[in-house]
């Protein structure tokens, strides 16, 4: 029988709930046996709902020795604290976006993984998805020519002020919320890190959340990647990649229902093509590559530790530009 991570849930969050819960459920890598939550009565219902017998307290799941790894799907602020615990108590973690607030914030959590020898990563499902696979096949094949540059949108009607995302002591604000996506996109796309970024984040008056960024990152080597993010916006989730010889733009590019088809648009002198993506479940394919990697069956595309601390290292570069209104080189931030 294959031997599969055993999760244990901090947090009863609506995307545990709607999309990662279901996917470990029915991965053949993975399986749920214990749900923490602040509260008892939500704690049942999940398990209830999702068939697991064991439900508690974060520090019930912590301390439970059935639990190989645990899904942090609390706020962005309070991700630090449970990662760390998760290390010290010497479970594997899977963090959710943004797993940090702070370049300090992931160094500790980096930090503790590596000390207890347990493995986190950052859950950026969107990158498991088989469109970013094919949009770097095109890369690899030429098909662009020379990478000049990215362009990425994220963005969605309002939410209300009483969400998690406009709360600054949790770490809300479209930053760490949205934003994270098309930093990370461009990041896989060039395949390096930025050289400094540039990002202006327009705080609302009231809650002193930022609402809307724009940010331009440099690559270095005459390639650049620029992305409009925001709350209180028609709906957009997409990429554009333009090089010397072609022009790509990939639809849905970071959050596609599993049974919709992302739309792959290629322009070149050879061809005008639109490619369609076959559905798949990102959250499925994370849990499984996430999973997969710590149970030693297979490789992930990325070193999770690495990836979380470059992304960390941008994000904190973001902050800073915004904050000091100016070009904050990546080698500033320590
Ligand atoms: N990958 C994706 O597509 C995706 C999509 C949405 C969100 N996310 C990420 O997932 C996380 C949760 O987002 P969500 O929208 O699902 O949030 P949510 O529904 O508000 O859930 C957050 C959960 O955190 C726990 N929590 C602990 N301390 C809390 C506090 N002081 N205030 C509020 N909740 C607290 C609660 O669980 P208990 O009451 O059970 O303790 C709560 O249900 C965030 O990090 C977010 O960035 C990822």
């Amino acid at each position: 029988m294959q031997k599969k991570i055993r999760f244990g849930i901090i947090g009863c969050s609506r995307i545990a709930a709607n999309s990662t819960l279901p996917a470990i459920q029915t991965s053949q890598y993975a399986q749920i046996v214990n749900i923490g939550s602040r509260t008892n009565e939500k704690a049942q219902k999940f398990a209830a709902q999702f068939g697991c017998n064991k439900y508690g307290t974060y520090e019930d799941v912590l301390s439970d020795e059935d639990v190989d790894a645990v899904y942090i799907s609390t706020p962005v602020g309070l991700h630090e604290e449970w990662a760390v615990k998760a290390a010290n108590a010497g479970k594997h973690v899977l963090c959710e976006k943004s797993s940090t607030t702070s370049y300090l914030s992931a160094q500790k959590m980096v930090l503790s993984a590596k000390q207890n020898n347990t493995r986190l990563m950052e859950g950026f499902m969107f990158r498991f998805h088989p469109s970013h696979k094919k949009v770097l096949e095109l890369i690899r094949n030429n098909a662009l020519g020379r990478l000049f540059s990215f362009y990425g949108m994220y963005g969605f009607q309002a939410i209300p002020k009483s969400d998690i995302r406009y709360n600054k002591n949790l770490g809300g604000g479209i930053l760490n919320d949205a934003t994270c996506y098309p930093i990370c996109a461009s990041r896989i796309i060039f395949g390096k890190e930025p050289i400094g970024v540039t990002c202006v984040l327009n705080l609302d008056k009231e809650t002193s959340i930022d609402e809307r960024a724009l940010i331009m990152m440099n690559y270095g080597n005459d390639q650049f990647a620029q992305a409009a993010v925001g709350y209180g916006l028609f709906y957009q989730s997409l990429y554009s990649v333009w090089g010397s010889e072609g022009f790509l733009k990939l639809s849905r590019s970071y959050n596609i229902p599993p049974d919709m088809s992302a739309l792959l648009t290629l322009n070149n002198a050879k061809e005008n093509n639109e490619i369609s993506i076959e559905p798949a479940n990102h959250f499925s394919l994370m849990i499984d590559g996430f999973s997969k990697e710590v149970l030693g069956i297979d490789q992930a595309a990325f070193n999770f530790e690495d990836d979380l601390l470059n992304q960390a290292k941008v994000m904190e570069a973001a902050r800073l530009s915004s904050l000091e209104n100016r070009f904050i080189k990546l080698s500033e931030i320590k």
